[in-house]
């Protein structure tokens, strides 16, 4: 298993995993524009020559990092792909002391999966997702 910064020709892959794993339909334009504004912040993990997952972030400002999507391929969860992920984005930008992201209040799976890693529940957002569904802005200070 690798991780490696994301490439055009894995749009595709990255589109089916996003679209599997998360709620929000997100275009692969959408992706492509992510991609533009945040090249580094991209990264996927490829088994075998196939992406099993990935990560999206983008930079807030010069100290700050926000996680726009993570989702690994339903069959290759629970291996540390998630973690493997979320690790080597992390070694990309070593002046980030802040790192956050918005989660589902109903997905448990993932909310454990951040407090793992060292996140906390700061604040629920209320109305966050199109469905009117409310999130948790979850946090790590590096630093
Ligand atoms: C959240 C998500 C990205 C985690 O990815 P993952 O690859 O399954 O994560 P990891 O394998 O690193 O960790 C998950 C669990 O597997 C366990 N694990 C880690 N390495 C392992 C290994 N080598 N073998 C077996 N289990 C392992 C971890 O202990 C963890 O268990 P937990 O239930 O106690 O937390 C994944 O569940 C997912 O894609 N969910 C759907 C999309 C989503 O909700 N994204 C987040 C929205 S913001």
């Amino acid at each position: 298993m690798a991780v490696r910064n994301f490439e055009y020709k894995d749009l595709e892959e990255v589109w089916e995993i996003a679209k599997e794993a998360l709620e929000e339909n997100y275009t692969m334009d959408f992706l492509l524009y992510l991609w533009q504004i945040n090249p580094d912040g991209f990264l996927v993990a490829e088994k075998n020559g196939k992406i099993v997952g990935f990560i999206l972030s983008a930079k807030q400002s010069k100290d700050e990092l926000r996680i726009l999507m993570l989702a690994v391929k339903k069959e290759y969860r629970g291996q540390g792909i998630g973690s493997m992920l979320l690790k080597e984005l992390l070694l990309k930008f070593p002046e980030v002391r802040r790192i956050y992201l918005e989660v589902k209040v109903e997905n448990k799976k993932a909310i454990k999966f951040y407090k793992k890693h060292g996140f906390k529940i700061k604040e629920k957002i209320k109305d966050f997702y199109t469905d009117g569904s409310s999130a948790y802005l979850m946090e790590k200070i590096l630093y």
